[in-house]
């Protein structure tokens, strides 16, 4: 029985920054009219409903997607993003938030295709009842590394792998660091982002290590901090690595995070960072 139920955090300030991402990778996908395929290792469930008690706990979407909710200055790249937030909240008020799975959903076009693996039972069982009637989408109540392995290379050759894990266990950095390489291994070209949680700076270089070591090139690194580097109370922070970034990305997604960090600025934070983990 997994215990990380993911209705606890949604719409915080990672997932911002991670949605807001992805939304601007299959945007670049969708510009070539050949089809792509999205994998996805940790689904979720889908849709998070804003109003549940459980959402409400901590209501970290306050300090997420509801500082962003009413801005009407927001920078051209992210509105693919946020136009996926509003679609599901079509009489303007906030209540609930699309998930990985709805966003590349709303993006991908009839010819392209989604595979999302999800563990939890009860989550990977809304998932299915939610896209039940969309034939581009497969659900697979598996582990997501498992599903990996038999779904990349994808037949279309061309598309995005998403990890992004609960990081709930030990040894979860060397974990998806290994499903990289591996799928990498065996699909060289697709794209691939990877969210991880901004953890003490020594495990951090010890994960950068670790990536650098697989010998995979062209990794691109984001990061977004919104609280200070010595806070260890909650999470400070997020980063997400994308292998084979589409041409222009990393200028979009600098432009995005520029425009975040301050926004979502806590307890006297607010960083961003982009660079080439990697080289070409
Ligand atoms: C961070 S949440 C996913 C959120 C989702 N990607 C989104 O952005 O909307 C992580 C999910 O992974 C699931 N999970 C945990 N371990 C897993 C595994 N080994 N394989 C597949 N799913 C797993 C959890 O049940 C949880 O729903």
């Amino acid at each position: 029985m997994l215990a990380y139920r993911h209705l606890f955090h949604a719409g915080n300030f990672a997932d911002v920054f991670k949605h807001a991402l992805l939304a601007r990778l299959l945007v670049a996908l969708g510009r070539k009219e050949k089809p792509y395929a999205y994998v996805e290792t940790h689904a979720g469930t889908g849709r998070y409903d804003l109003a549940h008690p459980w959402a409400r706990k901590n209501a970290e979407f306050r300090d997420g997607i509801g500082r962003l909710w009413d801005r009407a200055d927001v920078p051209e790249p992210l509105r693919p993003y946020l136009d996926a937030v509003r679609a599901e909240n079509p009489d303007g008020r906030l209540r609930f938030y699309p998930g990985s799975p709805l966003v590349a959903a709303r993006l991908a076009r009839p010819q392209d295709r989604l595979v999302l693996a999800e563990l939890g039972r009860e989550d990977c069982a809304a998932l299915a009842r939610f896209f039940a009637h969309d034939r581009r989408v497969t659900v697979l109540v598996e582990d997501g590394y498992r599903a990996l392995k038999a779904n990349v290379p994808p037949r279309e050759r061309r598309g995005l792998v998403m990890i992004d894990s609960s990081f709930d266990r030990a040894g979860e950095f060397a974990r998806v660091t290994e499903a990289l390489a591996d799928a990498h291994r065996r699909w060289a070209t697709g794209v691939y982002a990877l969210w991880y949680p901004l953890m003490a700076p020594q495990a951090m270089r010890g994960f950068e290590r670790g990536v650098v070591a697989t010998g995979i090139r062209k990794v691109l690194q984001l990061e977004l901090s919104v609280r200070p580097e010595a806070w260890s109370e909650t999470l400070r922070g997020c980063g997400m690595l994308v292998v084979n970034p589409p041409f222009g990305f990393g200028a979009e997604a600098g432009t995005i995070l520029a425009w975040l960090a301050p926004i979502l600025a806590q307890q006297g934070g607010g960083a961003e960072r982009v660079r080439w983990l990697v080289p070409e």
